[in-house]
């Protein structure tokens, strides 16, 4: 077992538990890891936020979203043993005298343990602008000296280069880069993680992986449902702060890096910073903008909002392996479709013996339903001798029915106690990420250029703005 295991005797406290992110995703996480056993013995949850809230309504905000399958009768005794450990805890943010009463509360609990190990692992579920107070508070006031103390922090962190490097340096003054877990919970997602073993453990794959061969990749990150109450900090994001810069940004880098040396956290993530370095920040030129129908409508959205809900952009990266191919990272909200996938078009088969055929393509569909797949041309089957297109097909439902796929949150919180940083974004990654994407956010503030650009509207359920086809043509991708 690795030394940085933490296998018995903790504490998470959730910091911002009377949140959204809490509620939808980190309590059914928490739920599903301790009903499984993958939580150290004992594990305690502590909630911590401003919010006046008795025992009763905390367990039933911590319950609310985990799913309730009709054909478990164990279902609620294993809810019912949840409930046990957990508890909540009023304070503000910036008062040290209440952390200084969580601390005292902790240790209540720490007093059942058998041993003299403590850890503590606190989730910083709040909105960014109360990390810094909250992160020194607890080292100040919370952190325990007698086992392993981890700080998990949720995006965003920061707006552009500049506020991303202040926060990570505000935070690293009391927490070291081996106590941070930097979520981008994308990271967390099966496919994403197969991403390494299907590139390196197959030369099948490894050897057809550079501008010779391919033409474009195309990762898309579909939505159809819009803001839908977010909007108030949808709008100061835009869709690539919310979602390009990191998570599809994230897989743009290990579709593209270079084989680590060895899997280690601190060689992968070597691999990537060299990758992102080698990225060419996006030219405005190559970049698509469009906001849906019904935006402007969101009650946190001021009626003039030019923030865009869709962008496709354009990174090309200077090095050997990928000289002039074109990766296309697009996402979208209100679109006709909800789909995560990646889509590496290869160029077209030399000379044209079988006439103009569909390009071959290697897709990993991210959700829904995880699968692998190979577009090749196929010889008509049967008298006919044309040729047609035909899907080689890896789903991963079909192929392993009994095999539990966790979720992205509960794969990441397992990493955290498992102290595995790979799935976690390291500070140069991050600085590395953020030169790519702030010269296009500073041009789309209107922080370089006058006047801002207008994104293209586009109806809400349609399949973005009018002109990606077009936008996709000029970098030889199919539009799918
Ligand atoms: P919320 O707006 O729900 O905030 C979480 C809690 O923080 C609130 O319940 C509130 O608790 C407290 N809070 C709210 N506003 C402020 C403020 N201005 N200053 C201090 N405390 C405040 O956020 P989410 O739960 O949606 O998100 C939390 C973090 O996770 C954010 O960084 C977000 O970007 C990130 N995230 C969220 C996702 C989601 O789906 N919601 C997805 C991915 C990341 P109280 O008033 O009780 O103290
Ligand atoms: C979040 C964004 O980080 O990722 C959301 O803030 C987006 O706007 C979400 O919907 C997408 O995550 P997933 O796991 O639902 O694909």
């Amino acid at each position: 077992m690795p030394e940085s295991q933490i296998t018995k005797n903790t504490i998470f406290v959730v910091a911002g538990a009377s949140g959204d992110l809490a509620k939808k995703l980190v309590y059914p996480a928490f739920f599903s890891l301790f009903h499984r056993g993958y939580l150290p013995q004992p594990t305690y949850i502590v909630g911590y936020a401003r919010s006046i809230i008795d025992h009763e309504t905390f367990l039933n905000q911590v319950t609310e979203n985990i799913p309730k399958p009709a054909d478990d009768p164990t279902f609620p005794a294993k809810l019912e043993r949840f409930k046990a450990i957990l508890s909540y805890q009023a304070g503000s943010y910036d008062d040290p005298a209440k952390f200084q009463e969580l601390n005292i509360y902790l240790e209540s609990l720490e007093s059942n343990y058998s041993g003299s190990e403590r850890n503590r692992i606190f989730y910083l579920a709040l909105p960014s602008t109360a990390f810094v107070q909250v992160a020194e508070n607890l080292k100040k006031n919370v952190y325990t000296s007698h086992g392993t103390n981890r700080l998990i922090v949720e995006k965003p962190i920061g707006s552009d280069l500049e506020s991303a490097l202040e926060l990570v340096h505000a935070i690293s003054q009391y927490w070291t880069e081996d106590e941070t877990f930097r979520i981008d919970h994308y990271l967390g997602k099966e496919i994403i993680k197969a991403i390494p073993v299907l590139r390196f453990a197959n030369s099948v794959t490894s050897g057809f992986w550079d501008s010779k061969l391919i033409s474009n990749v195309q990762i898309t990150l579909n939505e159809s449902f819009g803001t839908e109450g977010r909007g108030g900090y949808y709008d100061t994001a835009g869709v690539i702060r919310d979602v390009i810069q990191n998570h599809l940004c994230q897989v743009f880098s290990l579709l593209a890096m270079e084989r680590p040396s060895q899997l280690n956290p601190t060689e992968i993530i070597n691999e990537k910073v060299k990758l992102l370095q080698a990225t060419q920040p996006v030219n405005p030129e190559n970049v698509l903008l469009g906001q849906y129908i019904g935006y402007l409508d969101d009650p946190g959205v001021p009626k003039d909002s030019l923030t865009a809900t869709y962008a496709a952009n354009v990174l090309l990266i200077n090095n050997d392996r990928w000289y002039g191919v074109p990766f296309i990272l697009r996402s979208g909200k209100a679109l006709n479709e909800t789909l995560v996938e990646v889509r590496i078009q290869y160029k077209d088969a030399p000379g044209s013996l079988f006439g103009n055929n569909p390009r071959s393509e290697l897709i990993m569909r991210i959700q829904p339903n995880e699968a692998i797949s190979i577009k090749l041309n196929i010889k008509s089957p049967g008298f006919d001798s044309g040729v047609v297109p035909a899907e080689l097909k890896l789903n991963y439902k079909a192929a392993f029915p009994d095999v539990f796929i966790p979720g992205a949150y509960e794969v990441l919180i397992r990493d955290v106690l498992n102290g595995d940083h790979a799935t976690f974004v390291r500070n140069d990654e991050l600085e590395a990420a953020w030169k790519i994407f702030t010269p296009i956010l500073h041009y789309i503030d209107g922080k370089t250029n006058d006047p801002r650009p207008v994104p293209t509207k586009y109806e809400f359920g349609s399949q973005g703005p009018p002109e990606l086809a077009e936008f996709l043509a000029a970098f030889d991708a199919t539009r799918v």
